[in-house]
């Protein structure tokens, strides 16, 4: 009886002490979820390794918003097939949208020994036992479900899991406040990869942010897909986002606090307030625009048009004129003309955004673009007018940071320059790098920096 206690309890420990190590391709959103993954295992008595070499279990955390993304994925996943035949034991597993979006198939196609969709974290320690047993089983395909989970909640939102910093400055951290989308737009995988919209509760979420300052950390981002339309209802008490922001700003006026993303629709002028009213809420707006042509904002199901676009950017310049604004652009979007991609030219212009992420239209199945229209735009003409936009793009950041020199800002200091050890790093608050002598200071402090030159990219500046 003793030793068969004592043998279940070694067969406990050897299939639990394995080491993983987590992967993360994506997003901020995704950053944010493998920190939960890597709480979860450790909580299981999983051992959390920093590179692939060590692992017994590789995750990789993965993105589904365009299809070279999902491409380099399978790319990865066939590269450690090889690794597999010299370590036959080793595990790979997928989670995240691509996970959500492709499930079994991961398995019969791409050989993968795990997949676990957004909402099943919690059972993933349960998941590698799974695929453990399998392979015991020499790979009995009858059980490869039990490693599958991509079932979808209403309500998971983590809250109670505060998850693992990984890859970690010790400056700045990213706390998830809700979780899904509903805005399907129509080019977009996402509300059918992560599911309803759902917000944790504002005491979580502060409690986070204060254990956070409490640690060292002196910049964090709220982040949601529409951080506007968060809203936490208690006791008759509704908390809507710009309420939520304020009570992190007040946990300490040296907590710098950012969010993303925002959907135009959403922004709302309590918002706008609540961010000029507070100093350590980062001056700094991500409000993607996508297109500039009113024909494929509608195209696009965005519901709202170029009008009521500048009409918002008008109330930010109004209520807060040292605001910088940043957008995601879609290039080649189906049936695009000339004259709709000048206008998307146009529209970025006359914002004059301090930076943006362009991307070319990436049919993905499922959605209503790619079951409703020709994505027509031929990948030629998609990849010339992406070019021209990120070369506008390149110009305004320039003209921008060009605007910037001889003015002094508030810098935090983040790490050590990659070019000049020497040097240091930080972020205004505008979200713009500043590259400056290391001189007395140390990573977490703020200082002014004079700015004296400039590239697209970066400052450089003295520190005053
Ligand atoms: N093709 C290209 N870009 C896309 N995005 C979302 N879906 C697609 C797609 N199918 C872009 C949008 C969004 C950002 C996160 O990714 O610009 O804001
Ligand atoms: Fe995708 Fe639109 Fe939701 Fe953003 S708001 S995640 S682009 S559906």
């Amino acid at each position: 009886m003793i030793i068969v206690v004592f043998f279940i309890i070694l067969q406990k420990f050897w299939m639990k002490m394995k080491n993983v190590y987590i992967e993360t391709y994506g997003c901020q959103m995704n950053q944010a979820d493998s920190g939960i993954v890597a709480k979860v295992l450790k909580e299981n008595n999983f051992n959390l390794v920093s590179t692939d070499k060590q692992a017994d279990v590789i995750l990789i955390n993965t993105c589904a918003v365009r299809d070279n993304a999902e491409k380099r994925i399978h790319n990865r996943v066939h590269d450690l097939q090889s690794l597999k035949k010299k370590k036959p034991y080793l595990q790979i597993g997928i989670l995240g949208c691509m996970a959500e979006r492709l499930k079994e198939s991961l398995v019969k196609e791409d050989k993968v020994d795990i997949v676990a969709g957004p909402d099943s974290y919690r059972k993933i320690a349960e998941l590698i036992d799974n695929a453990t047993k399998q392979y015991k089983q020499k790979h009995d395909l009858k059980h490869f479900e039990q490693s599958i989970d991509v079932e979808l909640s209403k309500e998971e939102t983590y809250e109670d899991i505060i998850p693992i910093e990984l890859n970690t400055d010790g400056i700045s951290a990213f706390i998830s406040i809700m979780r899904g989308c509903e805005n399907f737009c129509s080019y977009c995988v996402v509300p059918y990869t992560r599911g309803r919209e759902r917000s944790r509760s504002y005491q979580s979420i502060v409690e986070q942010a204060e254990n956070l300052f409490l640690q060292g950390y002196k910049d964090i981002t709220l982040l949601g897909q529409n951080v506007n339309s968060y809203i936490y209802e208690e006791n008759g008490e509704k908390i809507n986002f710009a309420k939520l922001i304020e009570k992190v700003a007040q946990v300490n006026p040296l907590l710098r606090v950012r969010f993303a993303t925002s959907h135009p629709k959403d922004i709302s002028e309590e918002l706008i307030d609540t961010i000029a009213k507070y100093d350590n809420i980062c001056k700094y707006i991500h409000l993607p625009v996508q297109s500039g042509s009113n024909r494929m904002l509608e195209k696009m199901n965005r519901k709202y048009t170029v009008e009521d676009y500048k009409q918002k950017i008008e109330m930010i310049r109004k209520k807060i004129p040292d605001c910088a604004l940043s957008t995601d652009v879609i290039a080649g979007f189906c049936s695009e003309t000339i004259e709709d991609h000048r206008a998307t030219m146009d529209i970025m212009s006359w914002v004059g955004y301090d930076s943006a992420y362009m991307f070319k239209y990436s049919e993905r199945p499922g959605t209503l673009a790619a079951k409703k229209f020709d994505d027509d735009v031929s990948e030629e003409e998609k990849i010339r007018r992406l070019n021209e936009i990120i070369d506008l793009q390149r110009e305004l950041s320039l003209q921008s940071n060009r605007k910037d020199i001889g003015k002094t800002f508030e810098v935090l200091v983040e790490g050590m320059s990659k070019r000049d050890e020497n040097k240091y790093f930080g972020r205004t608050s505008q979200n713009k790098v500043v590259i400056f002598d290391k001189q007395n200071t140390r990573k977490g402090d703020y200082i002014k920096v004079k700015i004296d030159d400039c590239t697209s990219a970066t400052l450089f500046g003295s520190i005053c």
